[in-house]
């Protein structure tokens, strides 16, 4: 039988609808679902994306649904993106109560839907709001993943790509920990077209590009007055769409360690290897000293957080 494939996307704000338009645009699946709480709005912005495929050229159909989970239904991943936004001079992590609260009451009404769905989750802070997915899901790890590396390895290839005055597309990297200030950008695994970066560029440059991504949310939240949403739509489009491919791309993303790397029991920025079993390896990298010291320092603010919320008892 020949197999169609269809994504939800929870929220149709900025990153929402941006997600859904990349997962169209790119024929990523045949149908994308678009849900909001607000009346009207997913219709709203899956009728403009819809208008757009004459001129894109593309058939994948947007649906867009006011809180009517069956239309979700079979969903082969379920991407969440409704919560709150920061604003200036709030960090992610004040963001926790109320899209902790969102979070869980998405994903019990997603699931008697879409049973067998991956979940990737989008809203903040990442990866305790990973956590509070799984915990409500209670779904085996692999199919709940978070969306944060892939938007700080862009960031910080973006801005590789212009020091160097190179094509983005020529830069490889990874980064891991928390999505945070506490991101660790690991540079020794950042190659440019297969040459070490530390033969491109000197080590007070890439140090300042290194500061510049931990901080690149915030500098999108300063210049905007709320969060960035191009570059975190695209980026979950992508992660949707090695899943619904099983293209089993390598990318860091916000996976639960049951041990690698020394921690358990957390989730946490790592590099995967992402198929259509959702995380289907946990890569465990050789880190030096340092490197190892400054994951453990993000994991540990990460817990902080995570401990918070298991207080709240959401
Ligand atoms: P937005 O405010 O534009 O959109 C959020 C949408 O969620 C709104 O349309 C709202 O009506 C909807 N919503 C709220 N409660 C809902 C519910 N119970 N069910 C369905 N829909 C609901 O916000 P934006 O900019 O799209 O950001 C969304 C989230 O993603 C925020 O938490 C933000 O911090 C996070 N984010 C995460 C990134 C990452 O790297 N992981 C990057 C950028 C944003
Ligand atoms: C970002 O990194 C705020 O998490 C959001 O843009």
């Amino acid at each position: 039988m020949i197999q169609r494939t269809k994504v939800t996307v929870v929220g149709a704000g900025n990153v929402g609808a941006t997600c859904a338009d990349v997962l169209a645009t790119r024929e990523v699946c045949n149908e994308v679902v678009l849900l909001d709480i607000k009346e009207g709005f997913a219709e709203g912005k899956a009728l403009d994306i819809w208008e757009t495929s004459p001129v894109n050229s593309y058939d994948t159909r947007t649906v867009g649904s006011t809180n009517d989970y069956a239309k979700t239904a079979g969903s082969d991943v379920v991407v969440i993106t409704s919560g709150l936004p920061r604003k200036p001079g709030m960090s992610r992590d004040d963001l926790i109560a109320t899209n902790a609260g969102i979070v869980k009451s998405v994903t019990e009404q997603i699931l008697p839907h879409s049973p067998e769905a991956i979940i990737v989750i989008v809203s903040n802070p990442l990866d305790v709001m990973t956590y509070q997915a799984w915990k409500t899901a209670g779904l085996p790890d692999h199919r709940v993943v978070g969306m944060a590396g892939v938007l700080d390895t862009a960031r910080y290839r973006a801005f590789l790509a212009e020091a160097l005055d190179v094509s983005p597309k020529d830069i490889q990297a990874v980064l891991m920990g928390g999505h945070g200030d506490t991101m660790v950008p690991l540079p020794r695994y950042t190659t440019v077209g297969g040459i070490p970066v530390t033969e491109m560029i000197d080590a007070d440059a890439l140090e300042a590009i290194v500061n510049r991504t931990k901080k690149g949310g915030g500098e999108i939240v300063q210049l905007l007055g709320t969060s960035a949403w191009y570059a975190p739509g695209a980026a979950a489009a992508q992660m949707v769409e090695a899943i619904v491919k099983d293209q089993k791309r390598i990318f860091p993303c916000c996976a639960r360690l049951t041990g690698q790397y020394g921690l358990s029991d957390l989730y946490l920025g790592v590099p995967v290897k992402l198929g259509a079993k959702g995380v289907e390896e946990i890569i465990e990298l050789q880190l030096n000293e340092d490197e190892m010291a400054l994951l453990h320092e993000s994991a540990k603010a990460v817990k902080e957080v995570a401990d918070v919320l298991d207080g709240m008892g959401v």
